[in-house]
Order: structure tokens, then sequence, then C-alpha cells
């Protein structure tokens, strides 16, 4: 039986911790999925595409990986990709609350599909894209925070 994951987000951008989880998912899965998720309620700072082409460059290097974006819910797209895992990145309590509440949800929307919550490393746990987009548009430094491919960008967007 293939193991088939998503990893869903929005990845605006992708940073080190994503790239970390996307890492420690493919322990527990055949095919991961990383999933872009198109909220029509959010402004993204990265479109889509741009979103995926840093995704590919920067976490796309087994080939159990698989790239994909998906409009609607989550427990929809997952059922149509014969899917029955979500990992989802928790670090800190603060996140616990909004995850356990979509894992339940997701769950009730979609009987097979489990979440699965993974640590990212410890020196990471502290990242988040909006601290990164924040520091970004400052000019602060982006080194250890997302890979160079994201920081080009990220630069290339705020002029910095
Ligand atoms: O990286 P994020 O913004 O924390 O990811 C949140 C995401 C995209 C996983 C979540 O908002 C999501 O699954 N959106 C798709 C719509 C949906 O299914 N919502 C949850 C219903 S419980």
């Amino acid at each position: 039986m293939t193991r088939i994951a998503i990893y869903p987000g929005s990845f605006d951008p992708l940073t080190r911790g994503h790239e970390d989880l996307i890492r420690r998912a493919l322990a527990l899965a055949d095919h991961l999925i990383v999933a872009v998720a198109i909220n029509p309620n959010k402004e993204p700072l990265f479109s889509v595409e741009e979103r995926l082409r840093l995704l590919k460059l920067a976490a796309a290097d087994d080939p159990r990986i698989e790239l994909a974006s998906f409009a609607g819910l989550l427990a929809d797209f997952a059922r149509d990709r014969n899917a029955t895992m979500v990992v989802r990145g928790l670090r800190a309590v603060s996140d616990f609350e909004y995850e356990f509440q979509m894992a339940l949800m997701n769950r009730k929307l979609n009987g097979v599909l489990e979440t699965v919550f993974l640590v990212p490393a410890v020196d990471l746990t502290y990242l988040s894209s909006s601290l990164v987009r924040e520091v970004a548009r400052f000019g602060g430094p982006l080194d250890g925070l997302v890979s160079p491919a994201v920081a080009e960008a990220l630069k290339a967007r705020f002029g910095t």
C-alpha cells in the first residue's frame, strides 16, 4: 500500500522551517504532495506560480515529492488524490488550537484523513512566513531563514 501524504500550506514564502518539515515527512510517506493552497481571501506576497517555482528550486530534490496547488477544501483535494495523511508543523503551543480544530474538521469532512503533527528542528521553531516577510520588507538579513532562491525573490520583491 502506498502511503500518500499531503503537506498543505500557504508557503508565502517557503522557509527553512517548511523545508525541514518536508524532509521529516518523507520518513512517514511513500509519496508526499506539497500543496500550495489558493486562498481567495488572502492577498499573497507571491503568486501561486511563484511559490511553486520557489518550492521546485528549494525543496523538490526527491522523487517522492510532488508539487501541486489546490483551491477549495483540503479534505476534497486529499480525496481526489487518494491521500490519507495530512502533515502539519507544530512550533509552539500557540499553533495548537487552530491546528487541532483544523485536523478535526478535516477528518469530519473526509473520514479517512488523519493529521500528523511534526515538530521542526529546535532552531527553526521561531520561524514563520509572516516574520520572514517582515524581515525582508525592511531589508534585514535572511541567512538561515530561507533558501538563497527565496531570499533573492524576497529582495527583488521589496527592492532591498
Ligand atoms: O500555511 P498556512 O496558511 O497555515 O496553511 C493553512 C492551510 C492552507 C493548510 C488551510 O488554510 C487550508 O487547508 N486551506 C484550504 C481550505 C480548507 O480546507 N480549510 C480548512 C477547513 S477545516
